[in-house]
């Protein structure tokens, strides 16, 4: 359908990019890459005049979004990208062809461009030898100053590495290291590298991800205190098992993963260095205080159960209850991973899994029925009561009813 509207306006149409490159390595990708040869926000205005869709372009970009009626984007990009402005002169356009389009892209793999329009359906244009490469599983830049025009292609390697368990190619991890040495990565703003960073902690394996890192010595643009030690990385790897643990529990709640292996990641930081960071990668104040916040309490929790646990005093799962209430999913996997006591690990997973969910019968209502004058009572009255029910005490409604008349 592309292809047949490219031909309609005669533009050759290509899919590009992370798509082609899936493609070929038989993943799926979620939106595809297409390049038009010529005036994309044309092509995208003519595709949406004849299909169901929603448009937005940007005209300073000549780039567009085509999202179909599924939620599937499509985004369109065109060669004709360099506008030069000369004084006293209208701007002129350059158009610039698919291979210099194509050359400006950060790694072989990613330069694939597999043409659309019917007649060439299929043909597969490989300027840079992607298909050597995806052959041969390396992560390859196009040339020398990849990493000086756009730093965070360093993080995307380490990315694109580890997901597809390819190998950066020798000079390209030369270049990396020197990118390093040389500070260019001191220019990268905060915003960019917790990108980076986010968008590594939510693949799959971040912990490979993470040593790849750290051997690049790339940790320290997070922050200068942050290594990996025996102690956090055996919390990250607890952190995949926690967080596998929990996803085929398929509970309701959605949780970020990437703040679980976050968490782990700083757990060594101390207080101010955490702040620094946070400043350092641009997190909202909001944000911040909510990372703070997981933190502290994460900590607070793990030492309070590991106390009681060392203690040998019985807990109770009221007790258990009351520790862990309004702690998000992020946090209880956090202690989860963190704790090095299996009694701990249990008290958490019995929370998840059952603690969480009980809730008692009676209501502010029935108090008010039976005559208590409302007030900060009722909650502690309640309270009670579902310590009752979560003890085993009181399992119907008349028994919770008795349990508050006494
Ligand atoms: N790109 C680049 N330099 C960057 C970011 C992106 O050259 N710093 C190029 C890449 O060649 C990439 C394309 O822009 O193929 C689209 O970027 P993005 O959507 O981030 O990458 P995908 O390859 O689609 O990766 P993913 O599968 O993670 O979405």
């Amino acid at each position: 359908e592309l292809g047949k509207v490219g031909d309609g306006l005669e533009l050759p149409v290509f899919a590009i990019g992370g798509f082609a490159r899936d493609l070929l390595l038989g993943g799926k990708n979620d939106d595809i890459d297409i390049t038009v040869e010529g005036d994309g926000i044309l092509f995208a205005e003519t595709f949406a005049a004849t299909h169901e869709c929603r448009v937005k372009s940007h005209a300073k970009f000549g780039t567009a979004v085509i999202v179909l009626p599924d939620g599937f984007k499509i985004d369109v990009a065109s060669t004709r990208l360099e506008f030069y402005e000369t004084p006293g002169a209208l701007p002129t356009v350059e158009r610039s062809s698919l291979k210099m389009d194509l050359y400006r892209r950060d790694f072989t793999i990613n330069t694939l461009a597999i043409q659309l329009n019917p007649a060439n359906f299929g043909l597969l244009i490989d300027y840079f030898g992607a298909y050597r490469d995806l052959r041969d599983k390396v992560i390859r830049v196009l040339h020398n100053l990849s990493f000086v025009e756009d730093p965070t292609r360093v993080f995307r390697a380490v990315r694109f590495e580890q997901r597809l368990g390819f190998q950066i190619a020798r000079h390209t991890d030369n270049l990396i290291r020197n990118a390093v040495k040389m500070g260019f990565l001191d220019k990268l703003g905060g915003r960019r590298l917790l990108n980076e960073l986010v968008i590594i902690l939510r693949e799959r394996e971040p912990v490979r991800a993470i040593l790849r890192m750290e051997s690049l010595g790339l940790l320290g643009f997070i922050h200068p205190d942050l290594t990996l030690e025996t102690e956090n990385l055996r919390v990250l790897d607890e952190v995949k098992k926690v967080v596998t643990w929990f996803e085929l529990l398929y509970q309701r709640d959605q949780v970020e993963t990437w703040v679980v292996y976050f968490l782990a990641l700083t757990s060594l930081l101390a207080d101010a260095a955490f702040f620094e960071m946070c400043t350092r990668l641009s997190v909202s104040e909001h944000y911040r205080e909510k990372l703070i916040d997981m933190r502290v309490h994460g900590e607070q929790m793990l030492a309070v159960m590991e106390r009681k646990v060392a203690g040998k005093k019985p807990v109770l799962r009221s007790n258990i209850y009351f520790w862990l209430r309004g702690l998000s999913p992020e946090v209880l996997l956090y202690i989860m991973a963190k704790t090095c006591r299996d009694e701990v690990r249990k008290f958490v997973s019995l929370y998840v899994t059952q603690l969480r969910e009980v809730t008692c019968m009676l209501t502010g209502d029935d108090l008010k029925a039976i005559g208590l004058p409302p007030g900060p009572r009722y909650r502690e009255i309640l309270d009670a009561v579902l310590s009752a029910r979560l003890n085993g005490e009181v399992s119907t409604r008349e028994e919770e009813s008795r349990f508050v008349k006494q």
